[in-house]
């Protein structure tokens, strides 16, 4: 009979075996993922866990103290705050293809975490939340050929010279019974209700060149959209939701003056595991209201729009 309780120790002791007495580094992003994985981890093997949570310049606001303060203070985890933004954010300076975005950041978060491996005694292992779906890394359409869609940056396995080898614990998964899991391991349902979040952050949710600037912008409007979703009690009934702020800026009128700012994306979207999706029904009243606080409240925006693509044709992510 198969349960999460069952599953849990399973995974505990199938952790304790492959690892032995050697060091495994987590990459913790905050998702739940990344989350249940370390918490499970540090379940099976203690200190010989050390998560490292990666700051790539291209996280939501206040996603890096949330992080910090909830595994290291309040799970006691041993957890390296690298803060390696200047070097994520120089190397994509310029770079607007998508692919090649995801490819420099999948690149340099194996540079950053063999830099701290490097640094961790008898560290021989590597803990990736891994899910099911992400394995899966070609989609096939009916009828047509296999066809990779989407590089994803945490999948893949390392490159050999890393050195390290991979822990997985997460493979078999989908994303409701890694929730489960997580609710098993009592972690809070604040942490477990969180929509996923990539790996490649915000770059992927900013088409054309990635700038400070935009960036800034970004993390603002999508504050006010999550708070908004929040105030309306639509959080949980959405899969995702996010703004992309668009390569182009356009003129509008605000008080007297004119103004030509960046016109943003909202996106949601309904999902069971990321596969497939459908735009989320917002009422008009909704999207207006939030439309106007985003304009009122973020200087640089000037114009919103509302994402009405379903996956397929469209992909949940912009990149
Ligand atoms: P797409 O955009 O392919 O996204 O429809 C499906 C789901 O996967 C997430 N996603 C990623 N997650 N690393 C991740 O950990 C990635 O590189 C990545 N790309 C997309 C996306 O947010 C959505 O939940």
């Amino acid at each position: 009979d198969w349960t999460m309780a069952g599953y849990r120790q399973q995974a505990i002791e199938a952790i304790r075996e492959q690892v032995g007495n050697a060091h495994v580094i987590c990459g913790l992003s905050g998702g739940v993922d990344s989350s249940v994985t370390a918490i499970l981890l540090h379940e099976a093997i203690g200190d010989q866990l050390t998560c490292v949570f990666v700051d790539h310049g291209l996280l939501r606001m206040n996603e890096a103290e949330e992080v910090v303060t909830m595994f290291r203070d309040h799970y006691n985890i041993k957890l390296i705050h690298a803060d390696e933004s200047e070097l994520f954010l120089g190397e994509l300076e310029g770079v607007t293809d998508p692919e090649v975005k995801r490819k420099t950041i999948g690149r340099l978060f194996i540079d950053v975490f063999q830099k701290y491996a490097d640094e961790i005694k008898d560290a021989e292992f590597l803990a990736q939340g891994t899910l099911y779906p992400d394995v899966i890394e070609s989609v096939s359409f009916s009828g047509g050929p296999s066809v990779t869609i989407k590089s994803h940056h945490n999948v893949g396995g390392l490159p050999e010279k890393m050195g390290l080898k991979l822990v997985e614990p997460l493979r078999e998964l989908f994303k409701d019974e890694v929730r489960a899991l997580g609710h098993e391991l009592g972690l809070p349902a604040s942490f477990i209700g969180r929509h996923p979040f990539p790996g490649p952050g915000l770059a992927i949710r900013c088409p054309g060149e990635i700038t400070r600037d935009k960036l800034d912008i970004l993390r603002k409007a999508d504050a006010v959209y999550i708070d908004q979703i929040r105030k309306h009690g639509l959080y949980d009934d959405i899969w995702q939701a996010f703004v992309a702020i668009l390569p182009v800026r356009t003129v509008g009128v605000m008080g007297d003056g004119r103004t030509y700012d960046y016109a943003c994306a909202l996106r949601a979207v309904t999902s069971v595991d990321g596969m497939t999706a459908d735009y989320y029904p917002f009422t008009h009243e909704f999207l207006g209201e939030t439309a106007t606080r985003i304009i009122n409240e973020v200087k640089g925006i000037n114009r919103v729009t509302y994402d009405i693509t379903s996956k397929p044709p469209g992909t949940i992510e912009w990149e």
